[in-house]
């Protein structure tokens, strides 16, 4: 029976792909990469952005600082655990939010109590309560979370719970840490809690679900069709492991089934598919083409059955319309012959703005240069062109061009001319292959000895002359950056990412795993 829309509960979308999400291995983001993302959350209109962990480093804390200073209609949160210097960092860094909220957990499972706090429960509570305390000196938008909550014991958890709510948590995370909860047994649960709860009528119960055995998404539904009113999620599913459950997923399944879920979002939908591109191109993490909603086949109907029905009548196959994510807005293709007034229309229209006319500029010379090679440009290509601009970047080495010399049985031999702080540079090396052997001739004259950790190649758009997205991760010292670049040419493509990386790496704007540092 479908459910009347008026009687509908709001869902809180807690979006943690700057925190949990950062925290899975090689996707740290620089504080300029938080900013961005997070503007982009903003756009999407999701209600909490888990900018960081500020306690973690210096750089984690800056991160939510300026994602506190530049985000003003979304809440913008900081993790803590409960001991009062965590909170004290937290709460100096979203000061300037408009609105704010501290996030403070601790572990109440008995594993947890007993191997990694080695405390009594009695003492887990006292430390929860007076955290929860603390943090209300900073903010009244304090969230309480239950570390391990799906493995705790059911009355320790309820007693937990309704001395946080008593201090002054006005939400109540009950997150599957470990991603151990199947959906009838995590539901179950928050109904349980709820019902047990005295006082659970004055908080909103949250669910954070991984998904290490893939139920993350359908675990937090679960809690949902049993009381919870907050979702904590990120973009394309990013986060430790196998990931947090996937935003895009969560948000058009309650609004697809909306007959079935008693709540709704304020999220807007096409921004969905721009957001995981930009989240994807700054991890470097790309995204599986069969992925929910976001993934390039999510809408593809190949099948000659499928595709009949479509045409005969669009919802024999289609439950949901692609356009309404984000995919396929193209309305104008651009190409050479477009002027500086249609490019910056269609990027209004994607929702990407200019700090100055000066970006704008350098992104417009890119495009031409992109146009030159390529007849048609679309949105990705756009949004490629500004994932792939660092204007606050003083570059050591540019690439300038290259020549590559294969031969069937024989190695590969690069030429390349590169710019180092200023001066015109030939190198050359040969390879295991063409790629290799641009890699080793840059070296040649970075001598960075990095280790390359990742290199991955994605085709931004369909078809043979689709440009290469490439994504270079280097890392120097317990450093990581990822350098990204774009071509026509695979192999240009990866010269570029490279010498993008070792720019990165020179400035000092390496990404540092927020977990390795300060804690
Ligand atoms: O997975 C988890 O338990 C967490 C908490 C810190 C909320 O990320
Ligand atoms: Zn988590």
């Amino acid at each position: 029976m479908a459910s009347n829309s008026s009687a509908k509960d709001k869902l809180v979308i807690f979006d943690t792909t700057l925190r949990d999400g950062e925290q899975s291995p090689g996707a740290s983001m620089t504080k300029d990469e938080k900013v961005r993302i997070a503007k982009m959350l903003e756009k999407l209109r999701v209600d909490v952005i888990e900018a960081g962990f500020a306690i973690a480093s210096p750089g984690d804390f800056e991160a939510v600082k300026a994602v506190a200073e530049a985000v003003k209609d979304s809440t913008i949160c900081s993790l803590a655990r409960a001991v009062p210097t965590d909170i004290d960092r937290a709460g100096e860094a979203i000061k300037s939010a408009n609105s704010g909220r501290i996030h403070t957990f601790i572990a109440t499972s008995p594993i947890h109590m007993r191997y990694k706090l080695q405390m009594e429960p009695p003492a887990v509570l006292e430390q929860a309560i007076a955290a929860v305390k603390h943090a209300r000196q900073y903010t009244d938008n304090v969230e309480f979370s239950l570390e391990d909550g799906s493995r705790s014991d059911f009355d320790f958890m309820c007693r937990i719970i309704e001395a946080t709510i008593n201090a002054g948590a006005g939400t109540i995370n009950i997150p599957d840490t470990v991603g151990y909860g199947e959906p009838d047994e995590y539901g179950e649960m928050f109904r349980r809690v709820i019902e047990n709860v005295p006082n659970s009528d004055k908080a909103i119960f949250s669910t954070h679900c991984h998904n290490d055995l893939g139920l993350g998404v359908s675990n937090s539904l679960s809690a949902v069709m049993n009381g919870a009113r907050q979702i904590e999620c990120t973009i394309n599913g990013l986060g430790e492991r196998a990931g947090n459950a996937a935003l895009e997923e969560i948000v058009m399944a309650v609004r697809t089934r909306h007959d079935i879920y008693p709540v709704e979002t304020q999220i807007e939908l096409e921004h969905i598919v721009p957001t995981s591109r930009l989240v994807s191109s700054i991890t470097g993490f790309p995204v599986q083409p069969n992925k929910a909603i976001v993934g390039v086949n999510a809408f593809a109907h190949e099948s000659g059955i499928h595709q009949d029905g479509i045409l005969k009548h669009r919802e024999t196959y289609e439950i949901m319309r692609a356009e309404d994510v984000g995919w396929n807005t193209n309305k104008l293709v651009l190409g050479k012959h477009s002027g500086r007034a249609a490019v910056k229309a269609r990027f209004d229209d994607l929702g990407i703005s200019f700090e100055s006319d000066e970006q704008f500029k350098s992104v417009f010379n890119r495009f031409k240069e992109l146009a030159d090679k390529k007849h048609e440009i679309f949105d990705e290509d756009l949004q490629s062109l500004i994932g792939h601009s660092d204007h606050t970047l003083a570059d050591i080495y540019q690439f300038e061009n290259m020549e590559i010399l294969c031969k069937t049985g024989q190695s590969p031999h690069a030429n390349l001319q590169l710019v180092v702080d200023g001066k015109a540079t030939m190198t050359e090396s040969d390879g295991a292959g063409p790629v290799d052997a641009v890699f080793k001739a840059i070296e040649k004259v970075a001598q960075s000895e990095a280790d390359l950790k990742l290199y991955s190649v994605n085709a931004i758009t369909a078809g043979t002359e689709a440009q290469a997205d490439v994504t270079v991760r280097l890392e120097s010292e317990g450093h990581i950056v990822n350098g990204v670049g774009a071509d026509i040419d695979v192999v240009a493509a990866s010269a570029k990412a490279y010498v993008q990386a070792l720019n990165l790496l020179a400035a000092g704007k390496h990404k540092t795993h927020p977990q390795r540092e300060g804690i």
